[in-house]
């Protein structure tokens, strides 16, 4: 192929990417950017395998049928719960992808040193992206223990490695010697297994974007060693969004990136485990026909879903329950706080899944002013991100993190099995507030018994 044809034609699934990504930023358009973004990778495949003079079709076809078909019967068997572990398990791959494709470069050739360091940068960190992806899938999945694993002093490890292992990179850009590759990527897969052990299973979505990130820095490094500027453009995008989405998330939960890496915070996988907090504290428990009156006799509603509506695939019978209190002419509106649950747009998916209409979705920003006009607020499965005392106690662990003022609501119902706490693991005063009531249901069973009730009503 014509160089000049394929550069404009690598350009233009660039710019097929930029799209696509912009278009994400909105439930709206979110799936036609996916759509443009897959075009682009699609033109970009095509371009390549035109372009590069392969020999052997036969491997490239076989990878194109085996890697295709196990993708997309993984994409559509996935739960949405498991979404994180799969992109953790895409970021692992991309990762190794890169790196192995700086490897065979550097295999296969003398290397000046500045690609000696592009190489370097990428077998790396796509060495260590893919074992760290895997320890993140993992510990989503459960099976290796979600609490943080760490030893007792861990800095002192983590960096002698890191010392050993710029050591290595060093040596490999300046000797060009196999051994120094192997060595290398060796310690770089083993910092990506140490350094992604300590930290706590319910923390994994922000390292999952964050070797997200990682995976594009990999790819954009291999793109200058094999002079792809269609990897070059889209390693930087993968990089620098997934770096802009690991800061949204820390800044969500008021941490640091170094926090979320180093502080071994939280338990395990977040899942409330039973009793525990609040024990012997009075609240006001609400049956479900208390809870279908207020709500059918409100103005207003607002509808917080959290973790627990993503267990209980509770996001259908809440559009129906919405259903059924706007047939009433209750105005009914959902306020998404971005961390609520467990991966980024996690709430707005779920609620996109149900057909919830856009317009009803209101970030954090948009709606925290309305809740003290508001008659109903309910929480369903959201714990951390509507606990006051991340507002009002400077020492609690949560102090500083934003969350959703629905105990500014006239009433606060919220749907939770028991007083169990969060991710977070604190008690949550607004469950002993007098303005709450609480229903101890399963979601899915509230929320579909609540909309029969509120028709009946
Ligand atoms: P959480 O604070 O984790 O609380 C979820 C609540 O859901 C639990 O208290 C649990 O109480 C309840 N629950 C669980 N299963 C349920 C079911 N089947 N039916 C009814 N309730 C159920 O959730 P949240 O408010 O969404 O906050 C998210 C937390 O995750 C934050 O602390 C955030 O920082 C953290 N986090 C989020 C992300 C992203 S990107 N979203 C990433 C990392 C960490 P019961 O057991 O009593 O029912």
């Amino acid at each position: 192929m014509n160089d000049v044809l394929a550069a404009v034609l690598y350009l233009t699934a660039a710019c097929l990417f930029i799209f696509g990504l912009k278009r994400l930023s909105s439930p709206a358009t979110a799936r036609s950017g996916n759509t443009t973004a897959s075009v682009g990778m699609l033109l970009a495949v095509i371009v390549t395998l035109l372009d590069s003079g392969i020999v052997d079709y036969t491997a490239v076809i076989a990878g194109l049928l085996v890697g295709g078909a196990a993708g997309a019967v993984l994409a559509r068997r996935v739960a949405m719960t498991g979404m994180p572990q799969l992109v953790a398990a895409f970021n692992g791959f991309g990762g190794a992808a890169s790196g192995m494709v700086a490897a065979a470069a550097f295999l296969d050739s003398s290397l000046t040193v500045e690609t000696g360091v592009t190489v370097a940068l990428s077998t790396v960190v796509g060495a260590a992206t893919f074992t760290g992806s895997f320890v993140a899938f993992g510990k989503l999945q459960g099976l290796i223990p979600g609490r943080p694993l760490m030893l007792k002093h861990q800095a002192l490890p983590d960096a002698l490695l890191a010392a050993a292992l710029v050591a290595a990179a060093v040596w490999m850009t300046a000797s060009g010697r196999p051994a120094a590759l192997w060595t290398a990527v060796g310690l770089a897969a083993l910092f990506g297994v140490t350094r992604t052990l300590p930290v706590g299973g319910a923390d994994m979505p922000v390292i999952v974007a964050f070797l997200n990130s990682m995976s594009g820095v990999a790819a954009a490094s291999t793109g200058f060693v094999i002079e792809s500027s269609a990897l070059i453009i889209s390693g930087a995008l993968v990089g620098a969004s997934g770096l802009v989405l690991t800061s949204i998330m820390s800044r969500a939960m008021n941490r640091s990136l170094a926090n979320v890496l180093f502080s071994g915070f939280g338990g395990g996988d977040g899942e409330a485990g039973g009793g525990g907090a609040g024990e012997g504290r009075p609240v006001r428990r609400a049956t479900v026909r208390d809870a279908a009156v207020t709500l059918a006799y409100a103005r207003s509603v607002i509808v917080v879903p959290g973790y627990g509506l993503a267990v209980a695939q509770a996001q259908y019978g809440a559009r129906e329950l919405a259903d059924r209190l706007e047939e009433r002419g209750v105005e009914v509106r959902y306020a998404i706080h971005p961390v609520a649950g467990r991966m980024p747009g996690h709430m707005n998916v779920l609620l996109a899944e149900a057909d919830v209409p856009y317009d009803q979705l209101l970030d954090l920003d948009e709606i925290n002013d309305d809740f003290p006009r508001t008659d109903v607020a309910l929480v369903v499965g959201a714990n951390d991100v509507v606990n006051p005392v991340a507002r009002d106690d400077p020492s609690s662990p949560i102090y500083g993190m934003p969350i959703l003022d629905v105990d500014r609501a006239a009433t606060t119902i919220v749907v939770k099995r028991s007083l169990s706490p969060g991710f977070a693991g604190i008690d949550n005063p607004l469950f002993y507030m007098d303005s709450t009531l609480m229903l101890f249901a399963d979601a899915k069973a509230a929320v579909d018994s609540l909309a029969k009730a509120v028709a009946e009503a």
